[in-house]
């Protein structure tokens, strides 16, 4: 039951079905912290981890996945392409997939708009798509320049663009950019990285809902249309994330948070990349 409930989706340009909620393993430590994390998570109803080959847990997240038992069409697995690999992402890909234990992962990204690399990364991920490497291609830390730069080459449009977003980041011009353009934004660092946390404004929202403020922060991103992807590596807190599928922001609260936007980056800055 549980899980049929966090596996509330939303389909993709190409058709795909991706769950809105996952977990994110972005210092994860490989080894058994990440294993853990990801069981707790899978033993949650969570069928959706967020990783990538920088993260150094790809194996980890393939030994938990495998461990669960869970069916490999009920998991959505997204990794993603590091920097300095854009300009050979055949080899970064198959090392990805041998790590995970996978034949196709179900969505690929481009970790980063790296100038002299990105259109060649992107014409490499449209073959792997064609291919079935991957159900899903798409791309990280895209802003409204490197979208329209893409648009101009793509032959396939990207599925999804995983960017930071959370209230204190509010991006809201680039997310009716991917909107218009049928891209879905995912919300990386949902949780402002755990920094925001105690600000008072949230807590007297978590208060009136009787929630925790991670879980107004997760519940406040699915009610903006996005997909989010919060990190822990705590039992309890993997538990807490995934609580906000009974509860909906009123339009009046919602109202409310997008006041609250101060261009907070906890993450890196791809203005300008
Ligand atoms: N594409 C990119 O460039 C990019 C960049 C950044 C992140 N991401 C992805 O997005 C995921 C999430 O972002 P993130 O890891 O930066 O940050 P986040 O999910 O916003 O926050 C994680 C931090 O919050 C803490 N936390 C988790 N649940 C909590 C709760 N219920 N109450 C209080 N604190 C809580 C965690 O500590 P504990 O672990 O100790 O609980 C951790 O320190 C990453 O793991 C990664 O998959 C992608």
């Amino acid at each position: 039951m549980q899980s049929s409930i966090l596996n509330q989706s939303i389909r993709l340009n190409n058709g795909v079905e991706m769950p809105v909620f996952g977990l994110g393993v972005w210092k994860t430590k490989s080894g058994n912290e990440c294993v853990e994390a990801v069981n707790w998570a899978l033993e949650a109803g969570y069928r959706h981890i967020d990783t990538a080959k920088i993260y150094g847990n790809e194996s980890d997240v393939g030994r938990a996945i495998r461990e669960s038992g869970i069916p490999r069409d009920e998991l959505f697995i997204t990794t993603k392409l590091w920097n300095g690999d854009q300009k050979n992402p055949r080899k970064a890909i198959e090392e990805s997939l041998k790590s995970l234990g996978l034949d196709r992962v179900d969505l690929y990204l481009i970790h980063f708009p790296v100038g002299s690399t990105r259109k060649q990364a992107w014409k490499e991920l449209e073959k792997f798509y064609k291919e079935g490497l991957a159900r899903a291609i798409g791309v990280s830390n895209y802003m409204i320049p490197h979208l329209q730069e893409l648009f101009e080459y793509a032959e396939i449009t990207p599925t999804v663009n995983q960017v930071e977003y959370h209230p204190f980041l509010n991006q809201n011009e680039l997310l009716n950019t991917c909107k218009k353009n049928n891209i879905v934004l995912e919300a990386y660092s949902p949780l402002a990285h755990g920094q925001r946390v105690s600000d008072a404004k949230l807590l007297d929202i978590a208060k009136k809902y009787g929630k925790t403020p991670a879980q107004i922060l997760i519940r406040w991103a699915i009610d903006k249309g996005m997909v989010v992807i919060p990190k822990s590596v705590r039992k309890e807190r993997i538990l807490e994330n995934s609580q906000v599928f009974d509860f909906k922001l009123s339009q009046e609260d919602l109202n409310e948070i997008e006041t609250w936007n101060e261009n907070f980056r906890t993450c890196w800055d791809p203005t300008g990349a």
